[in-house]
């Protein structure tokens, strides 16, 4: 069969925590809508900290348990896949891998797991700094292969050993892993789901980020807010894939799709406007520094920020991924000021940001698709309801029309979804 887009959508519901059983209720019509759509999977990003700042961005990504919420999600959908975040900074890997597994039982195989390192948060777990990007990705790939040996420690063939001692003890093995960050004897308490490995995402695209998505992960979600840095991204992906021994088809890169979607451009471009007009001028000059590091504050708005302005690159930062996406803007472009702080780079989470009718969004995502920057994408709803409604009433079909996206649903596991492969899950 024809490959076609992989396409996941943020599980962006604001949470009115204050009417009673809004909060759910809104959660499960949202989901209920995107399987309508026959959309690959939700996603659900988590951050284990409360960052005013943070909290003013990124409207429903934080708050619940993303676990707990998709386990709610699952019971009032069928087929759609669910994806959560676990930070592998902060969780150790036992729960991790009995988490996601008691998911996948409760979702009959719809789970899949975003692994972050994360950038922050590190004071609420007894560790008053982050770790460095180093050693967090070492921890990450140390308490992967552990989470992944966990679940094979306890295979599906168990059930069919029901009172078998003997046969249990066979196929039930300790995992007795000492390793420089776990020691973990194991067997997992629960069985692996007949669905097989979980799929396994991951957020972060340094240098160390990308070889150790190429080296484990089947998808990438990543911050690729132009066609050239898509491209870039996907073709090293795709290197680093080949040379661990895998193929080029097992890594797909899944950039966040920002969109503003209206019924002529000007009404998409004002849904924009008035998505960012909360950011004062203070509130742009802070992000800048908190990307990179660097204060224009003494420039007047019209100036050009100019290579030779930039900070030195071997500061510490707080996500390497996006202090490289504002460098890399600022060395192409040498922008005015005030383009640098409306930069998506800068003031959101660098996604692509997608504005426009439906056709503009399906004519910019098949562009990218065409010329290789993206095999799907993660929609990020930005707008008015109106945006989301173009989105599925609209943008979708089109995409189906083309041959781009499933009309039904093939399989009802994720992995079906995303067409891997059924058979290691032994
Ligand atoms: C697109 C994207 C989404 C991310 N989502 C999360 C998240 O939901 N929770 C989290 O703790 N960290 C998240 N991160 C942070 C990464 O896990 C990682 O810690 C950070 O980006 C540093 O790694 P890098 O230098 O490879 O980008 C995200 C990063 C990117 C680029």
């Amino acid at each position: 069969m024809k490959r076609h887009l992989i396409i996941g959508m943020h599980l962006a519901v604001q949470g009115d925590y204050g009417k009673k059983g809004a909060l759910l209720d809104d959660h499960i019509a949202f989901a209920k809508r995107a399987e309508a759509a026959k959309l690959d999977f939700l996603f659900k990003a988590d951050y284990l900290m409360a960052h005013p700042e943070l909290m003013a961005k990124t409207k429903g990504t934080v708050g619940l348990d993303p676990s707990f919420l998709l386990a709610t999600v699952a019971r009032e959908t069928k087929q759609i896949g669910l994806v959560t975040t676990i930070s592998t900074s902060f969780t150790p890997p036992y729960l991790i891998a009995r988490q996601l597994q008691s998911l996948n039982w409760i979702s009959e195989g719809r789970v899949g797991w975003n692994i972050v390192t994360s950038i922050d948060g590190a004071y609420n777990f007894s560790n008053e700094l982050m770790p460095s990007s180093e050693e967090r990705y070492a921890k990450a790939a140390e308490c992967t292969t552990v989470v992944k040996q966990l679940w094979h420690s306890h295979p599906y063939e168990i059930l069919e050993a029901a009172g078998n001692i003997a046969k249990i003890k066979e196929l039930v093995r300790p995992i007795d892993h000492e390793g420089e960050f776990f020691h973990i004897k194991g067997p997992l308490n629960i069985p692996m789901h007949p669905a097989g490995d979980i799929p396994l995402f991951q957020a972060g695209a340094s240098d160390i980020g990308r070889q150790f998505a190429a080296t484990v992960s089947n998808a990438i979600f990543a911050a690729t807010p132009a066609i050239e840095v898509g491209i870039e991204m996907r073709n090293d992906l795709q290197k680093r894939a080949v040379k661990v021994g895998r193929t080029i088809e097992d890594i797909r890169l899944l950039p966040g799709l920002y969109f503003f979607i209206g019924d002529t451009y000007e009404e998409a471009l004002e849904m924009h406007r008035q998505a960012h007009a909360h950011l004062t001028l203070e509130r742009r000059y802070n992000a800048l520094e908190s990307v990179i590091g660097m204060d224009v504050r003494h420039l007047a708005l019209h100036d050009h920020v100019t290579v030779d302005m930039l900070p030195p690159e071997d500061q510490t930062v707080r996500s390497q991924t996006h202090a490289d996406l504002v460098r890399r803007y600022i060395i192409e472009n040498e922008p005015p000021v005030e383009v640098l702080l409306a930069r998506p780079e800068v003031i959101g989470s660098a996604h692509l940001v997608a504005i426009g009718t439906p056709l503009d969004i399906v004519t910019q995502i098949i562009t990218f698709y065409e010329r290789g920057a993206l095999d799907g994408f993660i929609a990020v709803p930005g707008g008015p309801a109106k945006s989301l409604d173009l989105f599925f009433s609209d943008v979708i079909p089109m995409l189906v029309e083309r041959g781009l996206f499933r009309a039904e649903y093939e399989g009802s596991t994720l992995r079906s979804h995303l067409r891997l492969d059924l058979e290691n899950h032994k």
